[in-house]
Formats: structure tokens, sequence, C-alpha cells
């Protein structure tokens, strides 16, 4: 039986204290525990969103995320969202517009439209759509929602976040600095693993992918925190979610191509808890992170015990899903080379549009000197390694013109090795890396 320990947090307005098992769920704590079954548990891998709550006013997954991290924050589940006036302006618009039919997806919709409305009061058809880009509906389709939330935007007061209480877990289970977190690595190393966002883990365990194994949270160690600028680098740390490094005003204007990834990668669900330091060190081989980081010559800043080191990251992946990441070891964060005059992008290609993994992306950077290419990478993701960089393609790149766009077209179908599974064919892969070359050129020249 898993230990029990004690966590501390506002759930749909009350302060709660209680305890929670250190292997359970958040959306199992609410359903099973607390009988909030207006949480509904759909897919269970944090694909469908019926399982959406707001934690600090975000949507997230909680089939995706442990209770024990909710420690310490404002949980509002649709349960919050009715009073004794009757229902809110939001859940009326449903009714009125007819959006909901089963019912199934309607709580996680209702939360993710509130989460929308909170933040802004005019919202057009696209804000929505994206908004709720994360929520399945297998009724309704998704006029008759969008037309929903449009109807109640006006009606919508937006509620103020109370301050949420101070984290009661214990350190070895949320580690508040650097050494705590290095020093429950070497003490239970093996016994237990970093959890960062859990939107890779928990899925994981959910499918059965990976068993027996408990973990600590990182989000509360500082260190792995916030992106700072000085004369010569960025460095972007650890816990940086996907939806900071998209807001990031600094990635926008020095590592564009970093923000970019971070904005098309998965569902707002999934962007409110992924982190860079989660997507590195999965090793994902249809990550948008390593690509871009790849053109940018990041390196990866590893931390242990008694050592620091920094690794590029093309050499940081070793297999399928596997790093050098030691086992005593944590991602500290990435640290970006400022280069002037540098130009990024990325291109990728999913199986719908929208938010989704790419089967294949290609991301570029290059420089120019008097209208000629100076500097160049070119990065392949969707391969098994998580990353190729396409050092051939880049030297036809950098003999210029449209002469060298031709060859490097050519060059990149030789040189990609992209994996041939369900999702596509390698020849497919091959294909479609030199379009995106070839747009992606494009942008750059004509951005
Ligand atoms: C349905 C779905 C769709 C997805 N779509 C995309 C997509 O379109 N594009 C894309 O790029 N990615 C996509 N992903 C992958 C997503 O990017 C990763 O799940 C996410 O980045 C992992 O980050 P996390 O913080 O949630 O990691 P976690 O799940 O918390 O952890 C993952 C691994 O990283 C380790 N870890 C975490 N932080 C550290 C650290 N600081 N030091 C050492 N080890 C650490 C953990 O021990 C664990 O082994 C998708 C995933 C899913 C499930
Ligand atoms: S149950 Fe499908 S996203 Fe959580
Ligand atoms: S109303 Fe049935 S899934 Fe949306």
């Amino acid at each position: 039986m898993a230990e029990q320990v004690d966590i501390a947090l506002i759930l749909n307005g009350e302060h709660v204290k209680t305890k929670v098992l250190v292997d359970e769920r958040l959306v199992d704590f609410l359903r099973d525990r607390l009988r909030l079954t207006g949480t509904r548990l759909g897919c269970g891998e944090g694909e469908c969103g019926s399982c959406t709550v707001l934690v600090d006013g975000a949507v997230v997954s909680s089939c995706s995320m442990l209770a024990l991290q909710a420690d310490g924050t404002v949980v509002e589940t649709v349960e919050s969202l009715a009073s004794n006036e009757g229902l809110s302006p939001l859940q009326e618009a449903f009714v009125e517009e007819d959006a909901v039919q089963c019912g199934s997806c309607t709580p996680g919709m209702l939360l993710a439209s509130k989460a929308l409305l909170d933040r802004r009061q005019t919202v057009m058809d696209s804000d929505i759509r994206d908004a709720l880009s994360g929520n399945t509906c297998r009724c309704t389709g998704y006029g008759r929602i969008v037309a929903a939330v449009l109807r109640a935007a006006p009606r919508h007061s937006a509620s103020l976040l109370p301050t949420p209480p101070d984290p009661s877990a214990p350190s070895y289970y949320r580690p508040r600095s650097l050494e705590e977190a290095l020093e429950v690595l070497v003490q239970r190393g093996g016994e237990v693993r970093p959890i960062a966002g859990g939107t890779h883990v928990m899925p994981a365990i959910h499918a059965g992918r990976i068993r027996g194994q408990s973990f600590f949270d990182l989000a509360l160690v500082p260190e792995l925190a916030g992106i700072e600028i000085d004369e010569t680098s960025l460095r972007v740390g650890a816990s940086t979610t996907f939806a900071e490094a998209a807001l990031s005003e600094a990635l926008g204007r020095h590592a564009s191509v970093l923000a970019e990834a971070a904005r098309v990668a998965g569902s707002p669900q999934r962007r409110n808890r992924a982190t860079l330091g989660g997507a590195l060190a999965s090793g994902l081989a249809d990550s948008d992170v390593a690509p871009a980081l790849t053109v940018l010559d990041a390196t990866v800043e590893l931390v242990s015990i008694s050592d620091r080191r920094l690794v590029p990251v093309a050499e940081f992946f070793l297999a399928p899903g596997e790093t050098v990441l030691a086992a005593d070891e944590l991602i500290l964060g990435v640290r970006i080379p400022l280069r002037q005059g540098l130009r990024t992008t990325l291109g990728r290609v999913t199986r719908r549009p929208g938010p989704g993994p790419a089967k294949i992306s290609v991301a570029l950077g290059m420089c120019f000197s008097e209208g000629h290419p100076s500097h160049c990478r070119v990065a392949i993701g969707g391969v098994s390694l998580a990353v190729q960089r396409a050092t051939e393609t880049e030297q036809a790149l950098l003999t210029g013109g449209f002469a060298g766009l031709q060859r490097a077209m050519e060059v990149i179908r030789d040189e990609a090795e992209p994996l041939d599974d369900e999702r596509s064919t390698a020849y497919y892969r091959r294909e479609m890396a030199s379009v995106l070359l070839r747009r992606a050129v494009q942008a750059l020249v004509e951005g």
C-alpha cells in the first residue's frame, strides 16, 4: 500500500487539509474520495479533456497529475460553477444553445470555457476553438458549444483566484530546494523518480508502460524555474512549462523557434503542465522541443550532488526513450547562446489540424551576410532518437541560391532517418521533410 501524506489546497473555494496516497491521481482523489463526480474520466491518457479541472486558474488534465501535486494550489471543478442562485451564465448558455447531448464532455468544456472567459470577456470564434482544442465532444459537434460560449461571454463575471495555502507535503515527496531534491535522488535513488508536469509518466502508468515506480515532485524547486538572459546566453529552467515558454517575451525575441515549438506542442491542458525538462528526459521521437533546441545550438545543463555538466542537445539522446541523464542527475535547464542575426522557424505535419504530435518536423536556423547564407542548422523531428541534425543538408543550403535549395531538398530525403510506424511511412516522412525544408527556407527569406 502506498504511503499517505498531508496536502493543503483550496478546492471550490473551501480550504481543505487532507491526506492523499502518494501515487493517487488527482481525478481519482476528486471522484472516489470526495465524490466530486462531475469530473469525468475518459481516456486516462491526457487526450480527451473529460477530466479537465482548473488548477490556479489554468486548465489541466486531472488524469495526468498526482493529487500530491495539487498541494498548495487552488483547484476548481465543475461543481463550483452553480450556486444557490442557480446555474452560472455559462451553464445556462449551454442549455439555451442545446450544446449538451450525453454530457460526458460537458464539465471539461465548461471549465475550459470558464478559464478563457476569466482571462478575457471579448472573444471570437477562433479564441474559443483554440481554448477548447484539448476537449473532445463525440455528440454535438463544436458549433453549438462555440455558440454557447459566445452567448455567455457578456454575462460572465471573472472570478478572482484566492491566495493558495502553503504546501504541506513532506519534502521527501516535494523538495523545496535543489539540494533537497538531489539528496532525495541519492538517498532514495531507484525507489523514486522525479515527476514534473506528469504528462508523459501519468499516461504511461495508466497504460501499464511504467509499473511499480513512485515519484517525487519537482514543482517547488526554485532553481529549476525561470527564464534568464545575460549578454551571451539565455537560460531556460527545466520546470518551465510549454505555456510559459510560448508566452515568454525573451524567448519570443531571442529563441522564437523554441516559443513556436512550445505553442504547437499539444492541447492547452498539456501545455499548462508539460515542462522542458520532462520533454528532454522522456526522449520522445516526436518531440517538437528537441529540433528547436538543436538549431539554437542549445546545451542541456545536468546537475548531481557532486557535479555539473553541459551536454549539447544533439548528444543528449542515446536510444529511443533513453538519454545520457544518470540516475543521480537532474536536468537543471538549457542554455541557449545568443547569435546575432539568427532567423529560425519550425515546420511540422500532424495527423489532423490543430494540436497533436508531429509525424515529421523540420527546424531551420540561418544567418545571412550580404544576402548569402553564412550559418545554417537543420534539425529533423519524427526520428527515433528525438532529433537528427542534418549536416549534409546544411552544407547544401550554405551554397546559397535556388540551386542550393534544390540540392538541399534532395539531400534531406537521403539524409533523414525518420520513423516508419503505424502513424506514417518513412517514405512519406522523407518526402514531407523535403517539402517542410522548402517552406522553412521560404519563410526565413520572406520573413
Ligand atoms: C497525448 C500527448 C500528446 C503530446 N503531443 C506533443 C506534441 O505535439 N509535441 C511535443 O513536443 N510533445 C508532445 N507530447 C509530449 C510532451 O511534450 C511530454 O509529455 C512532456 O514534455 C513531458 O514533460 P512533463 O513535465 O509532463 O514530464 P513528466 O511526465 O513529469 O516526466 C517525464 C520524464 O522526465 C523526467 N524528468 C522530468 N523533469 C526532470 C528533470 N528536471 N530532471 C530529470 N528528469 C526529469 C521524469 O522522471 C520522467 O522520466 C505529448 C504527450 C502526450 C501524452
Ligand atoms: S481522461 Fe482523457 S484527458 Fe484525462
Ligand atoms: S455531449 Fe456527448 S461527448 Fe460531448
